[in-house]
């Protein structure tokens, strides 16, 4: 036994000791490679119309459908952590098959850009551009019998991405994964002389189980079918890269994948691949997955959110669209 111990103590792992630059925190500090700052992080919000109203979203924790007023004094807070911009998503008072509300200008988006317009925030106002939340059907184009079609629905996407950028948007996001929505808003604002309102494209983005909360939250959930025939099947890589190929030809000016944690691979390979500024959305599902088990106490919460935050910044994306973008915000200053 004796004999055994010290020959296991002439063990030595040689001249490379990764453990010496974890000797303390400074150290530690020193060498880190990736540091996640609030200005790479955007806020979903949800608007309804209305004047000084909230509705606490159940599968969303923390998260409301605002009025445009409450949106404006929530978007200053958010501005205060150092956040870089928040995404604005719809809930109109009617749907139709059209989804009219889509491009409404008095419809709850429009409202609340020209608010913070109004109020110079330094953020980036940004504007998800798809037809879900205002179709009665909860699909994201406009249908032929139990189809999408996709080229009607072209016209309606770019309709709407006009009316925000005249409203105020920074950045329209088209989400609805038709083929050509880039290239069709892209004409649509320079037609309209909206030539500076940037295209934040949803570029890869997969056919999902974890937009469960937000659909909740959107009353987006399709009354019949799925999404599969438009959005991306997650086993497919080398499609996911050249969707992001065509929206960038398509003149997209930032490249998006979706969801976050699942596309991480996605981002690594299109970091190597592409110019452009690579954005990623951590969905309502997997801000969902963290809640639940941090509730449950099964993962520390804070821990969760910065490493799965970090892991995305890390596999390339500048970017991070995320419901947890408040609380991170202020724990990434405590914490510098
Ligand atoms: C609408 C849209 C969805 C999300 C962003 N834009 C829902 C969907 O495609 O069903 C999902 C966001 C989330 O889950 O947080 N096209
Ligand atoms: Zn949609």
């Amino acid at each position: 036994m004796r004999e055994l111990i010290s020959k296991t103590a002439v063990i030595t792992p040689g001249a490379e000791r990764p453990r010496r630059l974890r000797t303390n925190p400074a150290l530690r500090a020193l060498v880190r490679e990736t540091r996640v700052d609030p200005s790479q992080l955007i806020a979903p919000l949800f608007v309804i119309n209305g004047h000084d109203h909230r509705h606490e979203i159940a599968s969303l924790q923390g998260h409301f459908r605002l009025t445009p007023d409450l949106a404006l004094r929530e978007a200053s807070r958010l501005a205060d952590l150092g956040i870089g911009g928040v995404l604005l998503f719809g809930i109109p008072e009617s749907k139709d098959a059209e989804g009219s509300g889509a491009d409404d200008p008095r419809g709850p988006v429009a409202e609340t850009l020209r608010g913070l317009r109004r109020e110079g925030l330094p953020l980036a106002l940004v504007a998800d551009v798809c037809l879900c939340e205002y179709t009665s059907h909860g699909h994201c184009g406009v249908l032929d019998g139990e189809k999408v079609d996709n080229d009607r629905s072209l016209s309606r996407l770019a309709a709407a991405a006009i009316v925000y950028a005249e409203a105020g948007a920074d950045l329209v996001g088209p989400s609805a994964m038709m083929d050509g929505q880039v290239a069709a808003l892209r004409s649509g604002l320079d037609g309209a002389g909206l030539v500076d309102t940037a295209i934040l494209a949803y570029s890869s983005k997969q056919a999902s189980s974890l937009y469960g909360p937000f659909r909740e939250a959107a009353g987006s959930t399709p009354s019949f079918g799925d999404r599969k025939s438009y959005q991306m099947d997650s086993a497919n890589a080398h499609e996911a890269l050249r969707e992001m190929e065509l929206d960038a030809a398509e003149g997209a000016d930032i490249l998006m994948v979706k969801p976050a944690i699942t596309s991480l691979d996605l981002l690594a390979r299109a970091r190597d691949r592409f110019d452009l500024p690579l954005a990623a959305y951590q969905v309502s599902g997997e801000a969902a997955m963290i809640e639940a088990a941090a509730e449950r106490g099964w993962v520390n919460r804070r821990g969760a959110v910065l490493e799965s935050l970090t892991a995305i910044v890390r596999a390339g994306a500048g970017i991070v669209i995320t419901y947890f973008a408040a609380d991170a915000a202020s724990w990434l200053r405590e914490t510098r």
